[in-house]
């Protein structure tokens, strides 16, 4: 069978690769021949063994009647967008790693592979080399899922690692995150949230049931984490991960949200380092239920693709059933409704005024801490009511960081 691959960067090369050097062995293995025949991008690549394969005009896919299944791997949203819903429309597979893609226009996309025949997979675009949606859609369909929450980049999570173990400057993790091909184009998206955000909605869709649009999204990065908070964090015998969660509160209402959380070493978030990521799923049948493995790179995520070619090579002529409603009014509850403890960092603050306003708190301490410096973590409440409490509070303020219940 046919394939096309739309966008040669990290993923996209490492599907043409996958699929040439894996070729025996997926047949031998799922009873389908594969074989890219041609590659779409802008950009020329002389030197690469697939340079005949390439093409800078999309139409000679679209119009080639031979090619069942196209990868989109080019990322963002246009021209994304427009090239996967023609591929669609011409009864063509796709398959795709692209999360924003998914994120924001996964919906009308489903639509559109229903109304055509055909199935839109997107294992890449959640966890890398992990095997998530398709457990989630397929294995876990029996339960009532309660709660889905993960460390779901792996460029973050990789920064954080070499701050916490090896000290090592931020600006320096992100290169060498940069470097072995983890991080976005744009890094903004790792290390302020909005990679991780774009997966806990995809997530949250598949778990709820509804489209969770990525607009609106209470989403807080890690760019502001520092040192003093990692070693405070360590008193508390916890580290910091970027944790994205989506929580049911109700039958007709869930709680979403990408933040740093202080993750007690006891959980089993709390080991998951470097470039892995974890998806734990709380289901109502099966308790919690996690899953780990390399959340980013070339190899990894298109080890994920390339499952999802094999599954619409074996069911070409069968749509699998896999979707999600549009978005409901009010569906996503505002995150302050949601209950946690916090971790409070500042200076120049009165015990008593704190214990005052808190009823019960934990002090932390660290090495080398000022005199005026104070850290302390919080009783578990409502969001909003820490927000009025900590308005009131006489502090300069340095940081507040969730704790995870994980
Ligand atoms: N930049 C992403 C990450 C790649 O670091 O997790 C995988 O989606």
């Amino acid at each position: 069978m046919n394939v096309a691959i739309l966008g040669f960067g990290v993923v996209g090369s490492g599907v043409a690769e996958v699929i040439t050097q894996n070729a025996e062995h997926i047949k031998e293995n799922s009873n389908v021949s594969l074989k890219v025949t041609k590659i779409l991008d802008i950009r020329d690549f002389p030197d690469s063994d697939f340079a005949p394969l390439m093409t800078k005009n999309f139409d000679e896919i679209l119009l080639d009647d031979s090619i069942s299944i196209v990868c989109e791997t080019m990322g963002g949203v246009n021209p994304a967008f427009d090239f996967v819903s023609k591929c669609l429309m011409k009864g063509k597979h796709v398959v795709t790693s692209n999360k924003e893609l998914v994120a924001t226009r996964g919906f009308e996309l489903l639509q559109l592979a229903r109304e055509n025949n055909v199935n839109f997979l997107f294992e890449a675009s959640v966890g890398g080399g992990i095997p998530i949606i398709r457990p989630l859609s397929r294995c876990l369909a029996g339960n009532n899922v309660n709660e889905v929450a993960g460390i779901l980049n792996g460029t973050s999570n990789f920064i954080l690692t070499k701050m916490i173990v090896d000290g090592m400057s931020f600006a320096d993790a992100l290169k060498l995150a940069q470097d072995k091909g983890y991080a976005e184009k744009d890094p903004t998206a790792d290390v302020e949230g909005f990679d991780a955000l774009r997966k806990i909605c995809i997530l949250a869709s598949l778990c709820f049931g509804t489209h969770v649009y990525p607009d609106g999204i209470y989403t807080e990065g890690i760019s502001k984490i520092t040192l003093e908070d990692v070693a405070f964090a360590e008193s508390y015998d916890a580290v910091i991960k970027l944790i994205a969660r989506a929580k049911k509160l109700a039958e007709d209402k869930i709680t979403v949200m990408v933040t740093p959380c202080l993750v007690k070493n006891s959980s089993m978030l709390s080991g998951v380092s470097d470039v892995f990521n974890a998806c734990l799923v709380r289901g109502d049948m099966t308790g919690d239920v996690l899953m780990y493995g390399k959340g980013a790179g070339k190899l990894a995520t298109a080890s994920a693709v390339v499952g999802d070619v094999i599954d619409c090579a074996a069911n070409d002529k069968e749509r699998k059933f896999f979707g999600w409603a549009d978005e409901k009014k009010d569906f996503v509850a505002s995150y302050l409704e949601n209950e946690t403890a916090f971790y409070v960092r500042g200076a120049d603050a009165d015990k008593a005024e704190i214990e005052k306003a808190f009823t019960s708190v934990q002090y932390l301490t660290r090495e080398n801490q000022p005199d005026n410096e104070i850290a302390f973590v919080t009783p578990v409440m409502k969001e909003s009511d820490f927000a009025t409490k900590l308005s009131e509070l006489k502090i300069n303020l340095i940081t507040t960081i969730r704790i995870s219940d994980y």
